[in-house]
């Protein structure tokens, strides 16, 4: 551990989080804007999925092994100690359809640790479940929930209207973010709405975007590939006429592997200048030069059956993921978090009761 950056990280208090006067009201506009999509692809499916990231690619079982040694700084919450957790790990697109993989957006994996101990957050006091929700860019694509209801808007307004359009709309922007890329630049606008390179998602890095507690510190969380058989896969094109080209791609990885493991790092970055790395704007990259990405625990998944068409979407159907499924030491933090609280919850109430389909945490701590 002698190669750790010695930083002084920001204690949390509680005046760090503003609340915008009208904030109560977008939350309420953007359960709107979530359960109208929701509705929308539910009544062209007869089925109801996930209010956004409905596509799932993966559901993967492994293990969370938290590290020995940690700094006292990076040693809080549920890494204060060794352990190991047994982990489920979705992974998904965002777009709320059924979408063809040849509609090319991020990518997203959600993680759930299973029997963690510690007091609760209110909004999970049942649960021992710890869910980590985390997207393959660094920043969330706007500041708060205000600026992400305008875009939230557009989405649902294009929801179940023409998927072939969205085909051809998503090769060509793809054709202009490889333009902008070569200028130097990327743009987040342009890959949220199809236009992100196609490539293997099991050699992507996630980001939780978003801050929270880390014991009495304020941290983001990222997801990192680190077994050379996840990074030879970064940036590896992923382009046929496969629909599901991610599922199959995933599940043949998994299931050729002879065997052997592989695994990620889970990785932490402490706050420590709340100006240059702000809690209430999730756009801002919080600069690695100040307080670098820290590995914690190690995420290993052995070979498996990844999906299997059926049983797969019933048990997604099952599952939800929130970053409110936490222990109190790793509470979300900033507005966009605060407008999840109520969005996440207002999704999976819809799904549960338009499928009939009770959804519920893997394992309870009280009957
Ligand atoms: C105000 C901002 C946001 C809103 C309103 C929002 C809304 C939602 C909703 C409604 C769901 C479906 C929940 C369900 O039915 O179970 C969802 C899922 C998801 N969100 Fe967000 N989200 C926001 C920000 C973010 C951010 C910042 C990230 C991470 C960087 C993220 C990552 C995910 C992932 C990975 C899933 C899929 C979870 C799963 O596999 O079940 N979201 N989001």
């Amino acid at each position: 551990m002698s190669s750790l950056p010695d930083i002084q990280p920001v204690v949390f208090s509680p005046e760090i989080e503003q609340t915008a006067p009208d904030e109560i009201n977008t939350i309420a506009e953007l359960v709107e804007v979530f359960l109208g999509m929701a509705h929308t692809v539910a009544d062209y499916e007869g089925h109801a999925f996930r209010a956004v990231h409905a596509k799932g690619h993966a559901l993967l079982r492994g293990k969370l092994t938290v590290r020995e040694g940690l700094p006292a700084v990076y040693a809080q919450g549920l890494f204060a100690q060794p352990g190991e957790y047994e982990a489920i790990m979705r992974m998904s697109s965002p777009p709320a359809e059924q979408l063809s993989d040849q509609v090319s957006t991020p990518r997203a994996v959600a993680l759930k640790l299973m029997r963690v101990p510690g007091e609760r957050v209110p909004e999970s006091r049942d649960h021992d479940t710890q869910d980590f929700l985390m997207v393959n860019g660094p920043v969330f694509t706007r500041p708060g929930p205000k600026e992400f209801l305008r875009d939230a808007k557009l989405l649902a307004a294009t929801t179940e209207k023409a998927p072939e359009a969205k085909e051809v709309f998503s090769s060509v922007l793809r054709g202009a973010e490889k333009v902008i890329e070569a200028l130097g630049g990327e743009s987040e606008t342009l890959k949220a709405l199809g236009g992100e390179p196609a490539t293997h998602p099991l050699g992507d890095t996630f980001y939780a975007q978003t801050p929270f507690l880390y014991g009495p510190y304020i941290a983001k969380f990222a997801l990192a590939p680190v077994s050379p058989a996840l990074t030879a896969l970064t940036d590896q094109p992923l382009q046929s006429e496969d629909e599901d080209a991610q599922r199959h791609a995933i599940s043949a990885f998994f299931h050729d592997r002879d065997g052997a493991p592989v695994e990620w790092e889970l990785r932490v970055q402490l706050c420590t200048d709340l100006a240059r790395m702000p809690v209430e704007d999730a756009s801002v990259q919080w600069p690695e030069a100040l307080s670098p990405f820290v590995a914690v625990a190690s995420l290993v998944v052995p070979p498996q059956q990844s999906w299997l068409q059926g049983r797969s979407q019933v048990e997604e159907d099952e599952l939800a993921f929130d970053p409110w499924h936490t222990v109190a030491a790793h509470r979300p933090l900033g507005a966009v978090n605060r407008a999840r609280r109520v969005v996440l919850a207002a999704s999976r109430q819809f799904r549960g009761a338009f499928n009939r389909c009770p959804i519920h945490e893997p394992k309870l701590r009280r009957a």
